[in-house]
């Protein structure tokens, strides 16, 4: 071969092998590029040059930051994300009577179970799902956000319903949640098909057999199915979901930590600075945004006006992934990050779910720890579109791997792994940028708060 033909095949291999390592960054970046020029620059980012990190408490949680829709063009793609009705969503209510009333409802449900009751229904939950793995020796490859699902699907169903949730209804929760959170991700289109069948399901119940805690008098029927949907059937089933699967993942890729738990002779609370520390590399939360309802006057600074949109940037607030993954600094007040709002700030609408769902998390991990050891090498981001590739090796009756086996398996997992991001991101750009474009089209939120003002009845079709 010539020396040109050397050194093109030399560049050729060169740029195959470290492909992998390069692509999905810079189709992530491009990603953000086309996402900010279709949908429009808007914004102050917090922290950022206007609301410095030191402010971005006091910002977050100013009563004057409590508009959560209307006037923010990124509204319609949360909406369309979140449909069917998110109109009715709490998370996206604009403050008034009807997000009180909801807000309360959700109270009241969440409320319903005392801490032991808790324990016992995810605990119980936990081990059927983990029972239906087929022979209880063999390694299992699993992703662990789709093995997590059909818990909180059941548990959100018990917890709503107080009864056992049927294996078609676990179905259509789990078709419902996994349809949203992979659009959200970009690996997926919207099935709208897959959310009205749930839709139709709860409907039904609720003309037939409503839950005992009485749904909010200020919606419809049909809301009131929504309202459900939304926040029990899918942002409780996936948050914690995702909230199990970036913890399972990072004791997978952290064996020292994991093998602490496993033996039990760890610190009772450090499982819950693993968690903190999970939640503090890997917030659920990327950016809330908030729409000022009035100026907000600060020190030294000039103001901020009534209408804009503030952007909370979670990760950067936190300075996730800065540090290496330390639980044990969690254990000590001194050590303690202070730059840490897993379930936003109290002030201004923070997660109903905050006083339980850690844990929650304790249980449906040591559950899990007690019957695997998890093994893992595949990528760890927050977003985490693979959904957590892990191998689940049975604690009892499976062959002991040799170190040649265990690295061997590892290896051709992360090299999987990351050709399968390669395709991925690939495919996120261009599903992306179809659904901003589709959202800004669709304009579910400027629709809905259009019709309102203008007296005709809102669009609560929005998403269909
Ligand atoms: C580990 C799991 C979870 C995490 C880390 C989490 C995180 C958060 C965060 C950061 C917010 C505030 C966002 C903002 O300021 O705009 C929030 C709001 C919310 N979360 Fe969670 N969440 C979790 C689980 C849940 C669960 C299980 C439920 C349902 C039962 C839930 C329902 C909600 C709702 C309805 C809101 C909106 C609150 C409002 O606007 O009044 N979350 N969550």
């Amino acid at each position: 071969m010539s020396p040109t033909g050397w050194l093109i095949t030399a560049a050729t291999v060169a740029l195959g092998a470290g492909l992998p390592y390069w692509l999905p960054r810079a189709v992530i970046a491009l990603r953000v590029r086309i996402f900010a020029w279709v949908g429009g620059e808007e914004g102050i980012r917090a922290p950022g040059r206007e609301v410095p990190a030191e402010e971005f408490k006091k910002v977050y949680g100013h009563p004057a930051a409590n508009g959560r829709s209307r006037g923010a063009a990124l509204s319609d793609l949360f909406w369309y994300w979140l449909s069917p009705g998110p109109e009715v969503h709490q998370e996206h209510l604009e403050p008034g009577p009807r997000y009180d009333d909801v807000a309360r409802t959700t109270r009241q449900i969440l409320a319903g179970l005392s801490r032991e009751q808790w324990t016992e229904l995810v605990g119980r939950c936990t081990r059927r799902v983990l029972d239906e793995l087929p022979d209880d020796t063999r390694v299992h490859r699993v992703r662990l956000r789709d093995l997590m699902m059909p818990v909180w699907a059941e548990v959100y169903y018990e917890v709503v319903f107080r009864a056992p949730c049927p294996r078609s209804v676990r179905d259509l929760i789990t078709g419902n949640a996994n349809d949203v959170v992979s659009a959200l991700k970009c690996t997926s289109l919207r099935h709208m098909d897959r959310r009205a069948r749930l839709t139709a399901h709860l409907r039904d119940r609720l003309a037939h057999d409503p839950p005992p805690v009485p749904l909010p008098s200020s919606l419809s029927e049909r809301e009131q199915a929504f309202y459900l949907q939304g926040t029990f059937f899918n942002t409780a089933v996936v948050q914690m979901s995702e909230a199990m699967a970036h913890l399972l993942l990072a004791l997978a890729t952290h064996r020292p930590v994991q093998d602490r738990l496993a033996a039990g002779e760890a610190d009772p609370d450090f499982l819950d600075g693993v968690i903190n520390e999970t939640l503090q590399h890997f917030p659920l939360f990327g950016v809330a945004h908030r729409i000022t309802s009035g100026e907000i006057p600060r020190d030294g600074r000039k103001p901020i006006p009534a209408g804009s949109v503030l952007l909370f940037n979670y990760p950067e607030y936190q300075g996730s992934g800065g540090d290496p993954f330390d639980p044990d600094r969690w254990l000590d007040p001194d050590t303690r990050p202070s730059a840490f709002i897993p379930f936003g700030v109290t002030a201004n609408r923070p997660c109903p779910a905050r006083g339980f769902a850690v844990l929650t998390m304790r249980v449906a991990a040591e559950e899990t720890l007690r019957r695997f050891r998890l093994e893992s090498s595949a990528e760890h981001t927050r977003s985490l579109p693979s959904r957590g590739p892990c191998l689940l090796v049975p604690r009892t009756g499976a062959t002991e791997w040799t170190p040649a086996r265990r690295r061997t398996r590892l290896a051709a997992m992360r090299l999987a792994d990351r050709w399968e991001g390669v395709g991925r991101s690939v495919v996120q750009l261009v599903l992306g940028s179809y659904m901003v474009w589709d959202a800004r089209r669709q304009g579910l939120c400027r629709n809905h708060f259009a019709a309102s003002s203008g007296g005709s009845a809102p669009s609560v079709a929005a998403g269909r």
